[in-house]
């Protein structure tokens, strides 16, 4: 059979770093409010001319040179995010031209803070079915422009960043999750009904303007400590494990309290959580390829090891994938 082996991994962010205190004197909030509440200490917040774009294509290049590719040999890119360069065409051939990549399949994918989860589980699918065998999956987002900067409920929570991973096609014989490499599961929910609990009030079909991000965060809070541990647990099912066998849980970063919540779920040590929200706040699609790539080059996850990520976001869409790297 063939699988999806993880080549190499990327991360970009904007030059600025925005500390809470900084925040803090333009908005009616407080360092303390925010790191007891969301564990956030700083987030990255990009200027004119860095864009999503722009910083997915710095994400990309750093993976296509840790898995040692050329450009030229990827024939697949999925740009996940909500917060695209332009209302069409999709940001992922922004970021195919930029690359120099004359011909491939691009496209975005939106799900927003789950979108990650499910531009990996198509590029899955599309090498597994042979249809691609290099596959560059990116989630980049600006949140920075969608964000209600009067509603301290929300601007205090997000900010921008891209990373990306390089998929490869692998013939495999090993059917033994316990050492089988690549992929080995992956499940995606989506449940519409629950848009009014986390959304963006316009777009082009509707106001005819981008909108601003308008979230019931305690609502919000309660449905993806839920579902989280109901996807992960699923996801372990179905790729013949469970909890205990994960090295390491690399979790949508959206607060640092759903973090914690999620791993007493799973009776899963604290030590074995990838934690960035601290640093990098909520990057919604770009969180979880962001803190991947932040621990597999500060050599935390290492050959072998058994990752498990996970996502929830707007929609509700929510999703796993079990990993080994
Ligand atoms: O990525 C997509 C998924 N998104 C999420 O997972 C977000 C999930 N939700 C959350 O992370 C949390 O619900 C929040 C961080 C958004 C809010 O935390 P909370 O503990 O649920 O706080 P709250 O909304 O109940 O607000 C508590 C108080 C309120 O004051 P009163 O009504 O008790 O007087 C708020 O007005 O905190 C106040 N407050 C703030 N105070 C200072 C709300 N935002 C702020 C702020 N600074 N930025």
């Amino acid at each position: 059979m063939i699988r999806s082996i993880l080549l190499g991994t990327g991360s970009a962010l904007p030059a600025r770093a925005v500390p809470n205190a900084e925040l803090a004197q333009t908005v009616d909030t407080s360092d303390e409010w925010i790191v007891e509440r969301t564990g956030i200490r700083n987030r990255y917040i990009a200027a004119d001319g860095e864009t999503t774009a722009t910083l997915a294509t710095l994400a990309a290049r750093a993976a296509i040179d840790a898995a040692g590719l050329e450009p030229g040999a990827i024939d697949l890119i999925i740009l996940a995010t909500a917060t695209p360069d332009q209302t069409f065409p999709a940001s992922a051939t922004l970021v195919q031209a930029a690359l120099g990549i004359d011909d491939c399949v691009a496209f975005d994918v939106a799900a927003v803070c789950s979108g990650f989860l499910y531009a990996l589980t198509v590029a899955d699918s599309m090498i597994r079915s042979g249809a691609a065998s290099r596959a560059l999956v990116i989630g980049s987002e600006t949140f920075s422009r969608i964000l209600d900067w009067e509603d301290r409920t929300t601007c205090v929570l997000f900010g921008d960043g891209a990373g990306a991973i390089i998929l490869g096609g692998e013939e495999s014989a090993d059917d033994n999750p316990a050492t089988a490499r690549g992929i080995l599961a992956a499940k995606l929910h989506a449940d519409g009904r629950h848009n009014q609990l986390l959304y963006v009030d316009g777009g082009p079909s509707t106001t005819g303007t981008v909108g601003k991000l308008r979230m019931k965060g305690q609502e919000v809070f309660r449905h993806a400590v839920v579902n989280l541990a109901s996807v992960l647990n699923e996801v372990m099912a179905i790729a013949g494990m469970s909890a205990q066998d994960i090295d390491w849980l690399v979790p949508h970063q959206a607060n640092a309290r759903i973090l914690d919540a999620t791993a007493r779920k799973l009776k899963l040590s604290p030590d074995k959580v990838v934690v960035t929200v601290d640093r990098h706040a909520n990057t919604s699609a770009a969180s979880v390829p962001l803190a991947l790539d932040v621990a597999v080059r500060d050599g935390r996850i290492k050959p072998g090891d058994l990752v498990v990520l996970e996502a929830m976001g707007g929609g509700f869409t929510w999703g796993a994938c079990v990993l080994r790297i």
